[in-house]
C-alpha cells in the first residue's frame, strides 16, 4: 500500500483555508480535516460542561475524552451535530484559549496524526507543517491582508466588519504568541497570499504545487 499524502494549509483565521483545503480534497479524493473544528468542538464542550478555560486538566480530559468525528460536512461531538454551534462568537474566543492549553494541543495532535496515518489528508489549522506532520510532503502558508481576512469573515457570519476585525486580530495574536505550538510559517512551506486571489486561482496554484512535489 502507498504511504498517505499529507497536504497541510496553515494560516491564519480568514485566509480562505477551509474553503480551499475542502475543495482541493475533494478534487484528490483525499479527507478533509478541519482541525480548527476539533479545537471549537473542545471549547463547546466546555462552555456546555461548565468547565473553566482556566483549568488546563479539565481541558485536556474533555479533549482526551471528546469523541469528534467529520461526517461529510457536519461535525459531531459525542454523536451529536454541533456543526453551527461551534462557529457562533463564543466559541470562537473560547477555541483559541482552549488551543492554547498543552494537555489539549497533545491530544488533537495525536488525534490528527492517527487519521493522517491512514489516509491521505488535506488537513488545515495553525501547526499542521511545523508540528503535526512536520514531514508532510506539501506544506502551504496561506495568508491574506487582515482588511480582507475580516471582510470575508464578517460576510459568513453577518457581524459588522469592524467587529470582526477586532476579534480575528486579537485571536491572530494569541494563536501566534502562544508558547505551545504557535501559529508560524514552516520554513519549507510555500507562501501564498491570496488577497487578490479568486478561490479558483488559490486552489489552481496549490495543485501546481502539489503537482510538481508529487512528481519529484
Ligand atoms: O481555524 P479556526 O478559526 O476554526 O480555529 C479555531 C481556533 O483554534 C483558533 O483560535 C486557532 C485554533 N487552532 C489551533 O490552535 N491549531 C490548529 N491546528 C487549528 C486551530
Amino acid at each position: 500500500m502507498c504511504k498517505p499524502i499529507i497536504i497541510a494549509i496553515d494560516g491564519p483565521a480568514g485566509a480562505g483555508k477551509s474553503t480551499i483545503a475542502r475543495s482541493l480534497a475533494g478534487k484528490l479524493g483525499f479527507t478533509y480535516i478541519d482541525t480548527g473544528a476539533m479545537y471549537r468542538a473542545v471549547a463547546l464542550w466546555a462552555l456546555r460542561a461548565g468547565v473553566d478555560l482556566s483549568n488546563m486538566l479539565g481541558l485536556e480530559r474533555l479533549a482526551q475524552e471528546a469523541r469528534i468525528e467529520f461526517s461529510g460536512d457536519r461535525v459531531l461531538l459525542n454523536g451529536g451535530d454541533v456543526t453551527a454551534a461551534i462557529r457562533e462568537p463564543q466559541v470562537s474566543e473560547a477555541a483559541s484559549k482552549v488551543s492554547a492549553v498543552p494537555g489539549v494541543r497533545r491530544a488533537m495532535r495525536d488525534e490528527q496524526r492517527r487519521i493522517g496515518l491512514k489516509n491521505s489528508v488535506v488537513m488545515e489549522g495553525r501547526d499542521i507543517g511545523t508540528v503535526v506532520f512536520p514531514d508532510a510532503q506539501i506544506k502551504i502558508y496561506l495568508d491574506a491582508d487582515p482588511g480582507i481576512r475580516a471582510g470575508r469573515r464578517a460576510k459568513e457570519t453577518g457581524a459588522s466588519v469592524g467587529q470582526v476585525a477586532r476579534e480575528i486580530a486579537e485571536r491572530d495574536h494569541r494563536d501566534r504568541s502562544r508558547a505551545e505550538a504557535p501559529l508560524t510559517q514552516a520554513p519549507d512551506a510555500e507562501y501564498l497570499d491570496s488577497s487578490g486571489l479568486s478561490p479558483e486561482a488559490v486552489e489552481e496554484a496549490i495543485l501546481k504545487i502539489v503537482r510538481q512535489r508529487t512528481s519529484n
